[in-house]
């Protein structure tokens, strides 16, 4: 045992004893270089100090709080603090939308202070519903008005990328309207009786390491910063993630939406993303982070796809400078992904993968799955119900799901379709 360690067993063992949730102490984390090196993926129910989790009480309590706590010090950095609350406002509803089908309601997100984001919420609700109705909250990466050719949703105002239809200079052009609508197939989200909300990450910060136009920018203003964070110590996968709570804050007022069955979706980084954000915020029933990879849903440690390493030298800003640490040596990590799946139990979370999207680690996620399967297994909650991957095209069965379809890194209505299917099995059944 290292002594570098026994402030922070001290800690944990002082919130056993007395009953009380663990306090995230990350000043008392040790540094990389002591932490130890394993191979294997860590066991979930075994804290930093050692110390077995028995019980489900102790999970809640003790290691859940640590392992948010670890998350944040050592590779994604915290949720950006702002205490101040947004205020959501219904701009627009068009009964009209679909054909009729559906109604389209504009929501604009913003804070008193005009320097600080503002995210548009489009959120589509069907019009043959009796109640509530579960909701699909996803982020996107070209605009609410690429899901739709309707002219009536805003053009997003913020940088998007230029491999986005229809921009211009980093601009959202008309011709962008309705771009990835085959994609998204909302009439089929509809059909099927359920809502979708969605916006754009470049509403909460763009994905640029030069740049950072968003949140991260406003924040600095308000503490008196020279600039915001440096790129490879900013973390803008937290960013985004505090922008689907932030979305939820809204969706759980809505009176034609069920609080209880809102799903968070999103595709490769935002997938990644969507499953940080609903390992953080309960009031997410259901996660589908789709083909996620390394930094979501693939493990860190192994050789399969993309790299610690790879992904700490390009994409700098998504992480924290403490996760750089790890790029020669992924395997002292004190989690890997799988605690970060271990996070949304009891509730049911979907790996969805493509056999082309070897990049992504399709197997090492079902790995992760199946590392994850004992703290749903203490909790009472089922998880994997089976040790093999599913067929090629099939749903696996149990909380714990997984599909791999044929094809490449995209997210497409056969993509979708899978979604829904997972949502009925674990809400409708
Ligand atoms: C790159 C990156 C992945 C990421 C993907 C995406 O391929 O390496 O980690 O998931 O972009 O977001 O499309």
């Amino acid at each position: 045992m290292q002594p570098k360690l026994v402030p922070w067993i001290a800690c944990i063992a002082a919130a056993c004893s007395m009953h009380l949730e663990a306090s995230a102490q990350p000043a008392l984390f040790p540094p990389v270089s002591e932490l130890p090196a394993r191979a294997e993926l860590p066991d979930p129910l075994v804290c930093l100090d050692g110390t077995r989790i028995e019980t489900k009480r102790q999970w809640v309590k003790v290691r859940r709080p640590e392992l948010k706590a670890l998350f944040a010090h050592y590779m994604y950095g915290p949720l950006p603090a702002v205490s101040a609350r947004p205020t959501s406002a219904l701009k627009a509803s068009y009964p009209d939308f679909l054909g009729g089908k559906a109604t389209l309601k504009l929501v604009e997100i913003s804070f008193a202070d005009p320097a600080a984001p503002r995210l548009d919420l489009m959120v589509i609700v069907p019009n043959a519903r009796r109640g509530r109705v579960p909701v699909f909250v996803a982020m996107n990466f070209c605009g609410n008005h690429a899901l739709t050719h309707d002219p009536r949703v805003p053009l997003t105002r913020g940088w998007l990328y230029r491999s986005c239809a229809g921009c211009v200079d980093g601009r959202a052009t008309e011709t962008a309207r309705g771009s990835q609508a085959a994609d998204w197939d909302l009439a089929q989200i509809i059909d099927r009786g359920y809502a979708l909300a969605s916006f754009c990450s470049t509403d909460v910060d763009s994905d640029r390491a030069e740049v950072s136009d968003g949140i991260y920018a406003w924040l600095a203003k308000r503490d008196g910063d020279a600039a915001p964070p440096e790129p490879a110590n900013r973390g803008t996968i937290s960013a985004w993630a505090w922008g689907f709570h932030r979305c939820v804050d809204s969706l759980v007022r809505d009176r034609d939406l069920d609080p209880k069955r809102i799903a968070a979706v999103g595709h490769s980084r935002n997938g990644k993303t969507a499953l940080l954000a609903a390992a953080l915020d309960d009031r997410i029933g259901l996660a589908i982070p789709h083909q996620a990879g390394c930094g979501g849903t693939a493990p860190s440690r192994g050789k399969i796809g993309e790299s610690v390493k790879q992904i700490n030298d390009r994409f700098a800003h998504w992480f924290n400078a403490a996760f750089k640490q790890f790029n020669e040596q992924p395997e002292r990590l004190p989690f890997d992904q799988h605690c970060l799946v271990a996070l949304m139990a009891p509730r049911p979370v979907l790996l969805s993968n493509a056999i082309e999207d070897q990049w992504a680690n399709p197997s090492g996620q079902f790995d992760v799955l199946r590392a994850a399967a004992p703290v749903y297994r203490l909790l009472d909650a089922g998880g994997l119900e089976s040790g093999t991957m599913p067929e090629t095209g099939r749903l696996s069965a149990g909380k714990l799901g997984y599909s791999i379809r044929p094809g490449k890194h995209s997210m497409t209505r056969d993509d979708w379709r899978i979604f829904l299917d997972f949502a009925d099995a674990h809400w409708r059944a």
